[in-house]
């Protein structure tokens, strides 16, 4: 049992992006491209000799090898003990979740998340620090720098662990201790919600529930709690089954790729609730009995209704959501009197936020939603949460989502996603936008005056760091928005985000489909931007 130190030479192209490091499982698979990645993430930290790292993954293709070839490598770099999951399964919230209650030193989780596995398809590698969320961009960016000038790696030259038991083994000088997947997180969900009450609405046989994993990581979190602590009967979790490649199919929690759950919630005799979770479980989508509740509303909603669940009970200190998420929560945030702060995209620009307890619960439009239990989105907390409100109030999702509708008013919200555009294209249209944001205020459009145009920049409330060119944002006067950036996590081409957003106040005007209320921003945004012309697209790729 030896460390080896082996010769290596820079990749060009480990730059993390909106959640660590994603490429094609091919690329790394490629000689020492994961190793590099590996060490330059050690390379650029200080001080984790004989602590604790976490290590697992949401079990797509390539997910065992990686975590027996870190293991070594954590071994060879002097780390004391690694945590990694039953055969190598964390899920991203329980990985979060693990480090927080281990204090440990760090965590590296091996996720695409929502992208499609296989060896075809995609992987992905991110380090979470030790508050259990993703690195903030200094530390990114050291990682990245690292990258630039490797020059080898450390290996400890062992055979692999078995990570199919519930174990303790000696790599060297290290511990490895394989844990169950679902103890610790299961444990967390129950501080925080009534599981007694949720018991009872799921096992009364009243009530009808129906969770999705799409053949991801959630399956066995979502079988241990739901079926086994929470009674729900039997089948209640479908595609609960974790697969290498999610079947074949998208694990992205949305109305186009869940689409067994939508011909379930959607069909005759629909259940009262259904719910799905994205390849790492960090995602979640809710749905009613023949009704789709968005991820930004989801948030408000869940905010209106904290102090319903034992874990938010105190009431939430504020609510933070991404700069491209509908505005609803922030109406919440006003009549509670609290703040309601506005991020980049990304997780990671949440866990300051979090830490220095401004905000209590946080979301994305992308279907993320999450709070300070953890520092990551969590798909099944969301589930969980919902589930708490609906046993409280004895309504059905359609009715909670439409009083909510009736108090605050109504944010019409879609998203546009342009996939696999020609790189330059989609620069040139971003490009063009940011030339023209000058002249746009006071401009008008039809009914629409421009109100302000910017490309978001952030400053970080409690560390003062910036975050500049986060995508551009045009407001009009009437409260409506149109906003534009590429997104950071694809592994082909480009994709180009248009987030759309109104306001109505008026109740009788509720009931209008999303696409129609938005039909005059959505053209308007293609006349600002151009962007059938310039991406040559007819129609986005997915409308969320
Ligand atoms: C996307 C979502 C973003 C989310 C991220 C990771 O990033 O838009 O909200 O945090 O995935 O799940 P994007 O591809 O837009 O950079
Ligand atoms: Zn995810």
């Amino acid at each position: 049992m030896s460390i080896q130190t082996i010769s290596t030479q820079p990749y060009t192209d480990q730059k993390p992006g909106t959640s660590g490091l994603r490429k094609k499982v091919r690329v790394f698979q490629q000689p020492n491209f994961l190793e590099n990645f590996i060490q330059s993430i050690f390379n650029s930290l200080e001080g984790y000799q004989n602590q604790t790292l976490v290590v697992g993954g949401d079990g797509r293709y390539y997910n065992r090898e990686a975590i027996q070839i870190i293991l070594k490598m954590a071994a060879a770099n002097g780390f004391g003990r690694v945590l990694v999951g039953l055969d190598g399964i964390l899920s991203t919230p329980a990985a979060s979740c693990v480090i927080r209650k281990n204090d440990a030193f760090g965590g590296i989780i091996l996720s695409a998340s929502h992208n499609p596995g296989g060896p075809e398809e995609d992987f992905g590698v991110k380090y979470n620090i030790s508050n259990g969320g993703p690195a903030p961009a200094n530390i990114t960016d050291a990682i990245f720098a690292a990258s630039q000038t490797i020059t080898e790696y450390k290996l400890l030259d062992v055979s692999d662990i078995d990570l199919s038991r519930v174990a303790s083994h000696s790599l060297g000088h290290m511990t490895v201790d394989v844990i169950d997947s679902v103890t610790d997180y299961g444990a967390l969900m129950e501080t925080l919600f009534d599981f007694g009450q949720i018991k009872q609405l799921l096992s009364g046989g009243q009530f009808r529930f129906c969770m999705d994993p799409l053949h991801a990581v959630t399956g066995p979190y979502a079988t241990a709690i739901f079926e086994r602590r929470l009674n729900a009967p039997a089948g209640t979790v479908v595609n609960g089954v974790p697969l290498e490649d999610f079947g074949g199919g998208h694990p992205d929690p949305n109305l186009v790729y869940a689409h067994d759950l939508v011909e379930i919630m959607f069909g005759e005799d629909a259940p009262d609730f259904g719910a799905a979770s994205d390849g790492d479980g960090d995602r979640n989508m809710v749905l009613g009995k023949n009704f789709f509740v968005t991820p930004s509303d989801s948030l408000a909603i869940l905010a209106a209704n904290a102090t319903l669940v034992p874990g938010y009970r105190g009431g939430l200190a504020g609510i933070a959501r991404s700069m491209p998420t509908s505005q609803a929560p922030d109406r919440v945030a006003e009549k509670l009197g609290i703040d309601c702060y506005e991020t980049p995209t990304g997780w990671k620009f949440f866990g300051n936020l979090l830490d220095a307890d401004k905000a209590t619960l946080c979301g994305e439009e992308s279907f993320g939603t999450g709070s300070n239990h953890i520092r990551e989105k969590d798909g099944l907390w969301a589930v969980l949460f919902w589930l708490n409100i609906l046993a409280v109030k004895q309504q059905s999702v359609e009715d909670i989502v439409r009083e909510h509708w009736r108090t605050y008013g109504r944010n019409y919200y879609s998203r546009h996603d342009y996939e696999g555009v020609e790189s330059d294209r989609a620069n040139t249209l971003i490009t063009n936008l940011r030339q023209g944001l000058s002249a746009m205020p006071s401009k008008t459009f039809g009914s629409y005056t421009v109100d302000y145009a910017d490309d978001f920049a952030y400053t970080d409330p409690v560390d003062g760091s910036v975050a500049e060119q986060q995508g551009i944002r045009i407001g009009f006067t009437d409260g409506s928005r149109i906003v534009f950036r590429l997104s950071g996590t694809g592994t082909s081409g480009a994709t180009l985000r248009l987030y759309v957003e109104s306001y109505e106040p008026d109740p009788a005007k509720h009931d209008q489909d999303t696409q129609v209320a938005l039909a005059d921003l959505i053209s308007l945004a293609d006349e600002i931007a151009q962007i059938k012309v310039l991406t040559g697209r007819d129609q986005p790729t997915v409308i969320t």
